[in-house]
């Protein structure tokens, strides 16, 4: 059986608007940019972004990689659905997948980098340690993995706004976030040199970009 997943936006009804939702509230691009320099991608690797939702990651990864293999994978139909539509558009050679939020349907160290944005704010506690072991697992020995995602609060303005996401999504999924969790989530699930690469504020709370090592 499926696990159960949150949607984008929480509420499914809310799907089809959250492209316009994240390009308004948050600096999308600049954020997604950022992401993709971290993770210095090379010509010829291997690319997942994990809960790649409606593919504006992906596609930013392909627009600035060459012969690249770039996988999309993530839960939810409805939003892959725009990412397909995108994706046609565009006549990218990205592939998407839609797994049961268990099993990557991968074998082992298939990737060299794994980049996801906003997705472990979804995600319970159990569902994040599930998601850095199969991470940990597709990754190829010394694979990366790269994540922007929210962070601890850097002031009390910043903790303050977070509120408002913890309101709205969830304080059980969020709580990992804010509490600075994540970290050690991700180094007590085969990964090394976990570090707070930067942060940055945002109208919602502080955003962190992590990256780890696969040992
Ligand atoms: C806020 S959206 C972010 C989408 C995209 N990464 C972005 O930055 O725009 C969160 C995404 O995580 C996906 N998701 C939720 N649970 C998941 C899981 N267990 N595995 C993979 N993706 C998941 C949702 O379907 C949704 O597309």
């Amino acid at each position: 059986m499926p696990a159960a997943y949150i949607p984008a936006l929480k509420y499914h009804f809310l799907t089809p608007i959250y492209d316009w939702f994240i390009r308004l509230t948050m600096p999308e691009l600049k954020v997604k940019n950022r992401l993709i320099q971290q993770a210095e991608l090379h010509a010829g690797e291997k690319i997942l972004d994990f809960g790649c939702g409606t593919a504006t990651l992906t596609l930013l990864i392909e627009e600035q990689t060459t012969d690249c293999v770039i996988i999309g994978l993530d839960t939810d139909p409805q939003i892959m659905a725009i990412a397909k539509k995108k994706i046609s558009q565009k006549k990218s050679a990205i592939t998407l997948l839609i797994y049961d939020g268990k099993t990557f349907p991968f074998p082992d160290r298939t990737f060299d980098k794994v980049i996801s944005s906003w997705v472990f704010q979804h995600l319970t506690t159990p569902q994040k340690i599930a998601s850095f072991k199969e991470i940990n697992r597709v990754l190829k020995s010394q694979g990366e993995l790269h994540i922007a995602d929210w962070g601890k609060a850097e002031t009390k303005l910043m903790r303050l706004l977070f509120f408002v996401v913890q309101v709205f999504d969830n304080f059980y999924t969020t709580n990992d976030n804010i509490k600075g969790k994540l970290p050690q989530l991700i180094q007590n699930r085969g990964f090394q040199q976990v570090e707070i690469v930067g942060n940055q504020s945002t109208l919602f709370g502080t955003l962190s970009y992590f990256k780890a090592v696969k040992t």
